[in-house]
């Protein structure tokens, strides 16, 4: 059995104006799984990552991460928790549009960490930004600074990568960009929670799991299970071959 890095019981949040965003989610995610959560408008879907990110915190029920109860943090533990453990990524970028490429990565995770220009600077090389680390966010293409928002978002190399439908302002070309660079944090063993409407992006992770009104509705694997092939059906194309 893989690790299981977070464990959700009985998470629900009812907002101050009586809304129920979650309504009972128990959910289970190992170490290095990469898992898309889908459904309708306002199912819930920003609401559970928030709180699995530790910015929100739930109404009942719990959270455990690498086995702690994130949702017993107060909001100074929740920061060092975010800081070392979370990458985020969102929809509309949210990069500081007085600063350029590599000081919005050296601001890393909600202006509670710094990180060295070198660090920033080669982690903009890696999403391919060697040559727009001067640039300010418009100065730069929708694709580009999604691509500063993932480098901003790893540069911690945080275990947790959340990202709120991080292709949903993106171009197709742009959109398969990111998507790339999530499939090699994935291949590298970070785990990835990733929103998104499209479900040929979420054929991208293993596992899809859809919420309806605040619950999970269900939890399905990508991967088509390999069958054994029928012995007779095999024996008679191998006969048909001359085999
Ligand atoms: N801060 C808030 N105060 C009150 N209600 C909220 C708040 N944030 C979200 N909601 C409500 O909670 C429900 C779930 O919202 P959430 O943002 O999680 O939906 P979503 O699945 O991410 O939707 P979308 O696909 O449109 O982004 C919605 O009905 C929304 O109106
Ligand atoms: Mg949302």
């Amino acid at each position: 059995m893989s690790k299981v890095v977070i464990k959700s019981e009985n998470l629900t949040k009812v907002f101050d104006n009586n809304t129920r965003a979650l309504n009972g989610i128990n959910l289970t995610i190992s170490k290095g799984e990469w898992v898309t959560i889908m459904g309708p408008s306002g199912s819930g879907k920003t609401t559970l990552l928030n709180i699995l990110g530790g910015l929100d915190k739930p109404s009942n029920g719990t959270v455990f991460v690498d086995g702690k109860d994130i949702t017993k943090l107060n909001s100074r533990l929740l920061t060092k928790y975010r800081r070392e453990n979370i990458g985020f990524i969102f929809q509309q970028f949210h990069l500081v549009p007085y600063l350029n490429a590599v000081e919005n990565v050296m601001l890393a995770q909600y202006f509670h960490s710094i990180a060295l220009e070198q660090d920033a600077e080669e982690v903009l090389e890696r999403v391919g930004l060697k040559e727009r680390l001067t640039h300010l966010p418009t100065q730069m293409s929708g694709g580009e600074q999604q691509r500063v928002a993932v480098a901003r978002a790893i540069a911690n190399e945080p275990e947790i990568l959340l990202a709120d439908e991080p292709t949903g302002n993106l171009d197709q070309t742009n959109g398969k960009v990111v998507l790339d660079l999530l499939e090699s944090l994935h291949k590298e063993g970070h785990t990835i929670v990733m929103i998104t409407h499209d479900i040929n992006i979420a054929k991208r992770s293993q596992r899809i799991i859809k919420l309806i009104d605040g619950k999970i509705y269900s939890d399905k694997s990508t991967r088509v299970k390999s069958k054994n092939p029928d012995k007779k059906i095999l024996k008679n194309i191998s006969k048909k071959i001359g085999g």
